[in-house]
């Protein structure tokens, strides 16, 4: 195990900590899934979009799925190439279409028949052929918590079958679009496979259709949403999913592409914490750290469990206690009713598998600084985003000026405060 009290002394908390060895991991052991067929890795940057971890997958010959024109920018500064970059969401603007198509990224997974009228409109425009892909919408439950399942008629997401083959043949006849693949996700953390085979089929049906009167279709895109440990949940045999999907596909001769975040860094990252205060409220017990919902909201929005454990325990016994941080909200909590011995402050936690959605969804509520992440390869460890300082927190922020304040720097740069 690392040596975290070493990495928190030398960076302070609280941290993100991500092992790259282990994103290395998981990515060898997806993509070996796939051997002796052709397919994709398209990383979904959502999951955690700092530039050295996204640089670490392209190094693996990751692919990047972007769900904004600046998700894209990033996958390109971090090195992915251009022709591994997919771009999904169900708002992109009219400049991200348009930055999209100059940046000539390999497709634009497309949710909506207005989308697709104003992509050719773009690329009619620009005087090119906007490489297209629809996401379908297959109307199956994904069985995962409601905020993050994407592919029932009820979600906003995706195309209906029948309105995507309408779309598709529209795609087909006009000089602008090339609908080069076929997409569905349905959503995230998914523990059984067997939506994801149902709506699997049911794409390939579409597919099918669409080959045999001569669409160019070259990627099956099978999205991502591959559920992970955070607790007890046992994950679904991956290996097995993917030759089933191989088997699906085969047939079509489609390349195999999938997007996911979580599997390849959930797991990968920690969130390490110092305990500020222990109290009692009458019998209930609180442990208050230094970490709070700002930095990791998945308990707090999804009831999400992580994990946490104590660094260095001073003694074996444990009772149960809920950790929670500095912000105004009763919702501010990382764990609920977990096992911790007695702490005192100072005292190191280790909230485990915040590698994904983590970082990438904090904030800066209650004007709270965002912590620092780090990068261990080889055991070594590297900072790879220092901690937000007050100077960053503000530094986009215009100060109305009233009479008593003519300049904005005699506050900002105030050494009083
Ligand atoms: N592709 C598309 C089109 C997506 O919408 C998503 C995730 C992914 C791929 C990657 O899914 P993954 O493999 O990571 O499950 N904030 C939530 C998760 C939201 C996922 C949104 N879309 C959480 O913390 O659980």
């Amino acid at each position: 195990m690392a040596n975290y009290a070493q990495l928190a002394q030398k960076y302070h908390t609280p941290l993100f900590v991500y092992n790259f060895d282990a994103i290395t991991q998981s990515y060898t052991t997806l993509k070996e899934c796939f051997e002796g067929y052709k397919s994709l890795i398209c990383y979904a940057l959502k999951a955690n979009s700092n530039l050295s971890l996204i640089r670490h997958l392209a190094n693996l010959g990751s692919g990047a799925d972007c769900v904004s024109f600046h998700e894209v920018r990033r996958a390109l500064l971090s090195g992915i190439p251009k022709y591994k970059i997919i771009f999904s969401g169900v708002g992109k603007t009219l400049h991200e279409i348009e930055s999209a198509l100059k940046a000539d990224i390999l497709f634009l997974n497309v949710e909506s028949e207005s989308e697709l009228f104003l992509v050719e409109a773009v690329a009619k425009d620009l005087g090119v052929e906007a490489r297209i892909s629809l996401r379908v919408n297959p109307n199956v439950d994904a069985k995962t918590h409601p905020y993050i399942s994407t592919g029932l008629s009820s979600n906003k997401f995706g195309i209906n079958h029948e309105e995507a083959f309408k779309l598709y043949l529209h795609a087909h006849k006009s000089p602008n679009l090339l609908p080069v693949g076929i997409h569905f996700h349905i959503g995230s953390q998914i523990l059984d496979s067997a939506p994801l085979i149902e709506s699997a089929l049911k794409i390939k049906e579409l597919a099918r259709g669409l080959l045999a009167l001569g669409l160019p279709l070259k990627f099956f895109d099978i999205g991502g949403g591959y559920g992970i440990t955070y607790t007890d949940e046992v994950p679904f045999n991956l290996q097995e999913y993917i030759k089933n999907i191989i088997n699906i596909v085969k047939p079509l001769d489609l390349s195999i592409l999938t997007e996911p975040g979580r599997f390849l860094v959930g797991n990968a990252g920690i969130l390490l914490t110092s305990v500020l205060y222990e109290k009692l409220n009458g019998t209930k017990r609180f442990v208050i750290v230094d970490a709070a919902m700002n930095d990791l909201i998945r308990p707090s929005i999804y009831k999400a469990k992580h994990e946490i454990v104590a660094l260095n325990p001073k003694s074996k016994e444990v009772s149960k206690c809920d950790v929670v941080g500095a912000i105004c909200e009763s919702g501010d909590y990382l764990a609920k009713d977990v096992n911790l011995p007695d702490c005192e402050s100072g005292d190191l936690l280790i909230v485990k598998s915040a590698g994904a959605y983590g970082y990438s969804m904090s904030s800066n509520y209650n004007s709270r600084l965002r912590p620092a992440e780090v990068a261990l390869t080889n055991g070594k460890d590297t900072l790879i985003r220092h901690r937000e300082s007050f100077e960053e927190l503000i530094e986009d922020e215009l100060l109305l000026l009233d009479e008593n304040t003519d300049k904005v720097d005699d506050i900002k740069g105030s050494k009083d405060v």
